[in-house]
Order: C-alpha cells, then structure tokens, then sequence
C-alpha cells in the first residue's frame, strides 16, 4: 500500500528491480577492459547501488562520497563534499552512481572533483532523470528512468531524511512540504 504522503505510485520494487538489472548489463559489456570503481553518492543512492552492483558481474571496486546540496528542502543549494571515504581515484575509470540528477549542478561538481583527483574516466549512471529540471548543459552516461519535473521519495530518496525505506518510488504529496 502506498504510504499516505504520497499521491501517486511511479515504480514500483518488481519495475525497479526488472530495469536495473538491464542498465547493470548495458554497464557490463561496456566495462570490460576498465578498472571500474563504482562511486555511490550517499545517502540516496546507496539502495540502487548495493542492487546495480550486484548484477554487475565483473571486477567491481566500491567507493563512497558525501555530497551537500540538498538542506532539508526541495530547493538545490551550494555544493561542497561532506564525506569521502579513502579511495584513491588516480587512473580509475570512475562511474558515480547517483540517486537521481535535478539541475546537474551535483553531477558538474563531482565530475571535475573527480577527474581533477586523476580519474582516468568519468561516467554516470542515475536512477531517476529529471531531464526538464536541467540548469546546465549535464548529460548523464545511463539511466534507468527519465521522469518529469516532480519531487519523489523512496528507493533511497528523501524528503527531510524520511522515505528513504520506501521500497518504491513515488510522488510526494505537495502537502508534506508546503506545510
Ligand atoms: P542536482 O544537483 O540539482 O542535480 O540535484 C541532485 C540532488 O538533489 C539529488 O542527488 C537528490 O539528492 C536531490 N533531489 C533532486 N530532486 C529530488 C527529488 O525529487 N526527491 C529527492 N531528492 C531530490
Ligand atoms: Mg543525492
């Protein structure tokens, strides 16, 4: 049953699991020779990570970053990396993995960040692709679902730090933050 916060379903686990595992595929065959390391953008991607990495079936280096932009709202704010684990990126063909990407101010940053850190390459795989909420020129490498310019929760997504163990992905209601 859909959780009363939010107004409509927009995938549901068994679709998020069925297009995961193609996007995992797609990544598969084009990281054959690579040294991938698989960069997961805490705290909302992490339930797509630990599920696209597993069909991954090829040598899968993890790393962890933090990234502030978000602040208890549904509107973007400055960007600054709030943790980063120890990873070396140095010659790393480097795909980040993100929850879903808004403006691509996230994207942008992280992507210099990276290659200036010596990244032998920069790709990225999200799960969700607010494609009109654009605000720069980003393209994202992968992506599992394009969808229109909404705020969701769940799947690791957040509202406020609540939603985020909702096993779907749906549409928040208004209501919940214009309150
Ligand atoms: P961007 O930098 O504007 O592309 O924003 C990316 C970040 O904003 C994502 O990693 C999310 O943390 C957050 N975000 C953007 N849209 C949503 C949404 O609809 N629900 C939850 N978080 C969102
Ligand atoms: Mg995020």
């Amino acid at each position: 049953m859909l959780h009363k916060d939010c107004e409509r379903l927009l995938y549901s686990q068994e679709e998020i699991a069925k297009r995961v595992i193609e996007v995992a595929q797609k990544i598969e065959s084009e990281y054959q020779d690579k040294r991938l390391l698989a960069l997961c953008v805490l705290k909302g991607a992490s339930m797509f990570y630990a599920d696209l990495i597993r069909h991954i079936k090829l040598p899968v280096e993890m790393g962890f970053i933090q990234i502030s932009s978000y602040r208890n709202g549904t509107q973007s704010g400055e960007i600054q990396v709030k943790f980063a684990d120890e990873q070396s990126y140095q010659d790393k063909d480097v795909l980040v993995v993100e929850d879903i990407v808004d403006s691509g101010n996230t994207l942008v940053f992280l992507k210099s960040y990276l290659l200036e850190r010596g990244a032998k390459s920069v790709k990225t795989v999200t799960l969700l692709d607010k494609v009109s909420a654009r605000k720069t020129n980003f393209q994202t490498d992968y992506a599992c679902f394009a969808i229109e310019n909404q705020f969701v929760v769940g799947y690791g997504l957040d509202y406020a730090e609540k939603y985020r163990n909702l096993p779907y992905v749906a549409v928040l209601s208004p209501t919940v933050y214009k309150e």
